[in-house]
C-alpha cells in the first residue's frame, strides 16, 4: 500500500561532507526547490549518515553542518516553505533505526549493491562495520518516520527506497493487526464528521462485502481531503478500508532527479573526491581560474589544429549552460578551427558566474548572521520531531512498547 497522491509528503536527506558545488546545484537543489511548492517538503543534514563513512574523521561534519544549510537557502530552497532539520537531532530517526533492525533480515542489507561497491571504492576506510551495513536502514528509517510518499534520490539511491518500501511492508504484515486497531479505526472515522463517516463507512462496507473496487476509490478520495484527521489517523483509515490490516508505515516512491549530470573540470562526475568541483561560493575570478585551464580535446594542441566538441568536457558545460546559437558557434569553430578553447570557454565562464554570484551574495550574507540560520534549523527541528513522534508512538505501539 503507498500514500495516495495529494496527501504526500516529500523528504530527503544530504550528508554534510563538504563545500556544496554545482553537481549539488543542478543534481538536487533546483529540484528541491520546485518540489517545495508542490509539496509538503523535509529536507534534513544526514550528519549520521555522514558518521557511517567519515566516522574516523567527523571533523568534516562538524565544518560542514551550517554551511551547507546556508547553501541550501542560498540556492533558493525556503525555510518559509520546507522543513530544513539536522537528523541528529531528531532521536526519532535513531529510535525507529533501531526497531527495524529487528525486523531486517541481514540479506537484505547484505544484498544492497553500493554495500559491497562503496566498500571496494573507499578502499582506506574500514567500512566492515556494523553502521555501514545498516546505513540503508537508518535512510528507511529517515523516510518512514515521516510516512514520506516522495523520495528525491539519484540513481545509486533507488535500491535503499526499495528497501525502504519492502521493511514497511514487512512491519505492516507483522503489526498491522494489532489489538484495540478496529476501535482507533472507528474513534477516527466519528472524528470526520457525521457526514463523512457515514459516506466512508458505507463505502468501506460496499468494497469489503461486495468488492465494489469504484467504493474503494471513492472513500479514498474522500479521505485524501480530509483535514480534521491527523495523517496517521489519515493512514489508520486507509488501511481500514482493506480489511482489518493496518498500514503503519506507508511505502515511499523514489523520485528520480531528471536533471543533467553536471561534469567536472575534467569531464569526469563534479565531485570533491576527484577535486575537479566549482564550489557554489566560488568567487568570479575563481571560477575564470578554475575554467580556463580546463582540458579541451586533446587533437587540438595547436590554436590551427580542428576539433570535436564531443571529446571535450567543455562542451557538456555548453550543454548545460548555452543556447542554441552559442552551441553552433561552437560546434562550427571548434570543427574548423575557427575559434580558440580559451574563447570557447567564456562564455561558459561568463553563464557560471552569473549563475553563481547571487547564490553566493545570498550565502556570504547568511554567514554573517549564524543566529538567523540556527533559529531556522532549530524550528525545522521541532516540527521534525512533531511529524516523527506521530508515527513513532504509532510504531512503538505496533511492537508492544505502548505500555502507559
Ligand atoms: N543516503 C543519501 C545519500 O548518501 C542521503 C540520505 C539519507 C537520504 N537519508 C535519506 C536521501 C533519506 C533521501 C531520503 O545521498
Ligand atoms: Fe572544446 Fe571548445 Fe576547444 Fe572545441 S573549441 S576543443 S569544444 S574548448
Amino acid at each position: 500500500m503507498s500514500v495516495p497522491a495529494q496527501t504526500q509528503r516529500v523528504l530527503s536527506g544530504m550528508r554534510p561532507t563538504g563545500r556544496l558545488h554545482l553537481g549539488h546545484y543542478h543534481g538536487v537543489l533546483r529540484n528541491w526547490v520546485r518540489l517545495q511548492n508542490e509539496y509538503e517538503c523535509f529536507f534534513f543534514v544526514a550528519d549520521w549518515h555522514a558518521l557511517t563513512t567519515h566516522y574516523a574523521d567527523p571533523r568534516v561534519i562538524e565544518e560542514s553542518v551550517w554551511d551547507m544549510v546556508i547553501d541550501w537557502i542560498a540556492a533558493g530552497v525556503d525555510p518559509r516553505s520546507a522543513t530544513l532539520f539536522i537528523q541528529s537531532r531528531v532521536p526519532e530517526h535513531a529510535e525507529l533505526h533501531l526497531l527495524l533492525s529487528m525486523i531486517t533480515p541481514l540479506p537484505w542489507l547484505e544484498r544492497i549493491p553500493s554495500y559491497k561497491d562503496q566498500q571496494a571504492k573507499l578502499k582506506d576506510k574500514d567500512l566492515g562495520t556494523y553502521g555501514f551495513l545498516g546505513y540503508p536502514l537508518l535512510q528507511s528509517a529517515d523516510i518512514l518516520a515521516y510516512r514520506a510518499g516522495l523520495v528525491p534520490v539519484g540513481e545509486d539511491q533507488v535500491a535503499h527506497v526499495e528497501l525502504t518500501r519492502e521493511v514497511a511492508r514487512r512491519f505492516n504484515h507483522l503489526y498491522g493487526r494489532e489489538p484495540g486497531f478496529e476501535e482507533r479505526a472507528e474513534a477516527a472515522i466519528a472524528r470526520m464528521g457525521k457526514k463523512t463517516a457515514k459516506l466512508y463507512s458505507e463505502r468501506r462496507a460496499a468494497y469489503l462485502e461486495r468488492g465494489d473496487r469504484e467504493a474503494l476509490d471513492t472513500a479514498r478520495a474522500l479521505l485524501e481531503k480530509q483535514k480534521n484527521i491527523t495523517l496517521g489517523e489519515k493512514e489508520l483509515l486507509f488501511g481500514y478500508l482493506e480489511g482489518g490490516g493496518r498500514m503503519i508505515l506507508a511505502e515511499p516512491q523514489a523520485l528520480l532527479t531528471a536533471a543533467p549530470k553536471m561534469p567536472g573540470l575534467d569531464g569526469q562526475k563534479m565531485s570533491k573526491s576527484y577535486n575537479n568541483v566549482i564550489s557554489l561560493r566560488d568567487t568570479p575570478d575563481e571560477v575564470t581560474q578554475k575554467i580556463r585551464p580546463m582540458p579541451t580535446d586533446p587533437a587540438r594542441i595547436r590554436r590551427t589544429d580542428p576539433g570535436d566538441p564531443d571529446k571535450c568536457p567543455v562542451w557538456d558545460f555548453h550543454l548545460i549552460y548555452s543556447d542554441d546559437k552559442t552551441r553552433q558557434w561552437v560546434q562550427t569553430g571548434c570543427r574548423s578551427a575557427g575559434i580558440g578553447c580559451l574563447e570557447c570557454k567564456q562564455p561558459v565562464i561568463d553563464a557560471v558566474q552569473a549563475e553563481i554570484a547571487p547564490i553566493r551574495e545570498r550565502a556570504l550574507q547568511l554567514a554573517q548572521d549564524p543566529g538567523e540560520v540556527k533559529t531556522i534549523v532549530a524550528d525545522g527541528c521541532r516540527r521534525a520531531r512533531e511529524a516523527a513522534e506521530e508515527t513513532l508512538a504509532d510504531a512503538r505501539r505496533a511492537m508492544g512498547l505502548g505500555y502507559s
